[in-house]
């Protein structure tokens, strides 16, 4: 079967010169041949071919000429396609890569005519408290601190800039370290001390990194305020960053109202971003004239289904909702499986130990329009270029700043394959078609595009991605193309594009056991790898001998959600999927600004925003003189307690959990063995204080139960 195809196949290719004006006696050899080049990859031949075979019923041709029209003038200005890291925690693991595949898969996103080729890189501003899939750290845990060595969005920011020097840079807070409220979680209270705050950290970024930052942000899905934006550029303009824009509000469109009664306040913002806008603006947003950004959006599965989400979203926003740029929550999905919206980025990274690494479908979604088009480029005018299908899925068409070069994105995604995770996608008919695509006005004189094309693959069909077709003839202007479901087209004047490769990564692997961090190896105020902070801000710092990682939040942060207001920091590692673990850990709590008390844990369930609510077999020891063995993150289902003493100075907490029962230590004393619930049956290991304030840690041990068990026969047995 497949070599008779193979055979039809080379027949065609040897005789077809590509798709030209569509006359019924053509009809045939079109549908057969709207391919020339079809790329090495055999996989997807059989695939392509019977795509290309595929019988005419169905195909609908009625009104279907779609004009591309540059002589009734340009519309809106396009800002570029973006990936978000943060909001929060989301590269987390991306940064413990082994250096070969770390650079594989930053150029996968980055890298002009590679990959993604991403066009913006926004970044969560730290507030020290969980912003969804962890804590980033502040550049300013408390009024008098400054640094910006911390955490990994300077480096992502850098390597982003290695790779695209033009890639534009936008900043955001999701929340802010606790003194920026002044006892409230207002972080308006003062709207001159934030404006600081957020100046400081733009400076920051130039004075340390020579980053300029393009666009900042005012408080990411929570309420606005007016005087805070007002203040805010005018600490800008009065502070050299004049070129720095403010997006607002990271929400919903309802600041538009404002805008438009407040003429401050409509010169203060340059773009209005909202967040899972479903394609639409608000009347009001398209009122004010000014750009319109889906200034996060997608957060979907990045299965086929999250590519086709991707494919809609990116030219129906536009088509839609006149938005010029879509930017991806998140850039790369990098943080464990077991926190919330797991792979809900471009790629997939979560295994540092291994290398194993996952480019997904919208990394392919995206060079559809990222290769072929620069910020700047300019959408041709609704109807004369911009607009829906005849018989569904849509169209854009973008002419660069100097109007010599077209590029044209055509998708045809269907409801139930494009489903984004929210808002509701009221439901919508797509079918096969042939389209004429009629060039006009100073692209009349085209006589081939280049053709670029992916259809994503669903009920066993493998997925064709980014494949060159090579060129689309056009003949007074005209070609016809054949429209199938599921599928993406561009079509450009420019012959750059590139579908990058690298070799298959490492295959995957559990997390190594046993596993030790002593954190030597670390620059100073680094977070530690593969400790993923749910609430706190954990970083690597010296006393001169030694190096430890450090506890550094000292009150409730202004959170951006629930899991910080409990006075409690926790970070978690390792496997989700754990039963059986031995933790342990060397710790020291200092006598200025300290913690009431440390825990291990293992079997912790959940993070991010519930991340209090947390079950799991935590053994605590308190600065009161107890150690308490708790059900629970919150210490509310106490399972065995006694007294234990710590003094001043290091200490080594050890918890073996095994089947039903627990075995816990202090300083290779043994405390008890113990009857543990069942449930949770499994979660991460952990390390936390039982207050915000200062504890350190140093020489992080995960051993198998049975490791764990041989370690702890050693111990002096103090029980039963
Ligand atoms: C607000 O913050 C600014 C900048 O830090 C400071 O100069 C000012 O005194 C503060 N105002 C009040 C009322 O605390
Ligand atoms: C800083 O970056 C700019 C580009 O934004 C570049 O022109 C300049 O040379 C850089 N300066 C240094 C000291 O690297
Ligand atoms: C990534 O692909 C590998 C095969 O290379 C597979 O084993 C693994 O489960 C995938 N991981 C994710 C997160 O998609
Ligand atoms: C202790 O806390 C105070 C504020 O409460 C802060 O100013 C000081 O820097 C802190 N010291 C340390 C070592 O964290
Ligand atoms: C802990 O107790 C369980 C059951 O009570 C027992 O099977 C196990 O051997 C004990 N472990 C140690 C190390 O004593
Ligand atoms: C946090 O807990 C510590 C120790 O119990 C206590 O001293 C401190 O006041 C608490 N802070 C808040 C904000 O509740």
């Amino acid at each position: 079967m497949i070599s008779i195809w193979k055979a039809i196949l080379m027949l065609v290719l040897a005789s077809s010169t590509f798709s030209t004006i569509y006359s019924a006696k053509l009809q045939r050899q079109l549908e057969n041949v709207n391919v020339m080049r079809i790329d090495t990859d055999l996989d997807s031949d059989v695939n392509l071919l019977s795509n290309l075979l595929a019988q005419p019923q169905g195909f609908k041709n009625e009104g279907s000429t779609i004009n591309f029209d540059d002589s009734l003038g340009l519309e809106r200005q396009f800002e570029g396609i973006g990936g978000l890291s943060g909001g929060g925690a989301t590269s987390k693991l991306l940064v413990n890569y082994p250096e070969i595949q770390r650079n594989e898969i930053l150029d996968y996103l980055f890298k002009p005519n590679f990959g993604a080729s991403l066009q913006i890189l926004k970044v969560e501003i730290g507030g020290d408290s969980q912003s969804t899939d962890g804590t980033e750290a502040s550049h300013m845990h408390n009024s008098n601190d400054e640094n910006y060595e911390r955490g990994y969005e300077w480096w992502l920011m850098l390597e982003a800039k290695k790779r695209n020097p033009n890639i534009k840079l936008y900043g955001l807070p999701w929340a802010f370290p606790g003194w920026i409220g002044q006892g409230t979680q207002n972080p308006y209270t003062n709207v001159s001390l934030t404006a600081d705050y957020i100046i400081r950290w733009i400076s920051g970024a130039k004075r340390m990194y020579n980053l300029t930052i393009d666009y900042i942000g005012i408080w990411n899905e929570r309420n606005y305020n007016v005087a805070y934006i007002k203040t805010l550029r005018n600490a800008l303009d009065l502070n050299g960053f004049q070129n720095v824009l403010i997006v607002a509000s990271d929400g919903g469109w309802d600041i538009a109202h404002d805008i438009l009664n407040d003429g401050q306040l409509a010169n203060a913002v340059y773009a209005i971003g909202c967040h899972y806008p479903g394609t639409y603006d608000s009347q009001d947003a398209y009122n004010t004239g000014k750009s319109l950004w889906a200034s996060e959006d997608y957060s979907t599965y990045n299965d086929e289904i999250g590519g086709g989400c991707w494919a809609r979203i990116l030219n129906q926003n536009y088509v839609n909702g006149y938005m010029s740029s879509t930017i991806s929550w998140n850039l790369i999905g990098s943080y464990y499986y077991g926190l919330p919206f797991y792979r809900d980025g471009l790629m997939t990274a979560v295994e540092p130990w291994s290398g194993n690494y996952n480019v997904s479908t919208p990394i392919w979604i995206t060079a559809h329009t990222t290769q072929f088009t620069s910020i700047g480029w300019r959408y041709l005018k609704h109807d004369s270029g911009v607009g829906k299908l005849p018989q569904g899925g849509s169209y854009v068409g973008l002419v660069s700043p100097d109007g010599t070069d077209l590029t044209i994105v055509i998708e045809t995604m269907t409801h139930d394959h494009s489903i984004c995770i929210r808002p509701g996608l009221p439901w919508y008919d797509v079918h096969p078609q042939l389209v004429t695509l009629n060039l006009k006005g100073s692209f009349a004189r085209l006589t081939s595009m280049n053709v670029w094309y992916s259809k994503l693959g669903f009920n066993g069909q493998p997925d064709i991605m980014f494949q060159s077709l090579g060129q689309l003839k056009f003949v007074s202007g005209q070609a016809v193309l054949k429209l199938g479901l599921d599928e993406v087209y561009t079509l450009t004047t420019i012959s750059t594009g590139q579908k990058g490769s690298y070799p298959v990564p490492p295959p995957s692997q559990p997390f190594p056991l046993p596993y030790l961090d002593d954190f030597e190896g670390y620059p100073l105020y680094q977070e530690p790898f593969n400790l993923a902070q749910q609430t706190g801000s954990y970083e690597v710092l010296s006393d001169g001998q030694t190096k430890f990682i450090r506890q550094m939040v000292l009150e409730n942060p202004v959170a951006w959600c629930d899991s910080d207001l409990h006075n409690k920091s926790i970070s978690v590692v390792g496997s989700y999927t754990w039963s059986d673990i031995f933790v342990e850990i060397n710790f020291r709590i200092p006598t200025l600004n300290s913690t009431s008390g440390v825990f291990v844990a293992a079997r912790v369930d959940q993070g991010g925003c519930d991340a209090f609510k947390a079950q799991g077999i935590y053994l605590y020891v308190l600065q009161s003189g107890a150690y308490q063995l708790s059900n629970d993150f919150a210490r509310t289902k106490i399972t065995q307690q006694g007294s234990v003493q710590i003094s001043a100075g290091w200490h080594t907490l050890s918890l073996l959990v095994q089947g039903a029962s627990a075995l816990g230590a202090l300083d290779g004393v043994i405390l008890f063995n113990a009857t543990i619930p069942t449930s949770p049956a499994s979660g991460f290991a952990a390390i936390g204080t039982d207050s915000y304030g200062l504890a350190d840690f140093d020489n992080l041990l995960l051993e198998s139960a049975a490791s764990g068990l041989k370690i702890m026969g050693k111990y002096t047995m103090l029980v039963k």
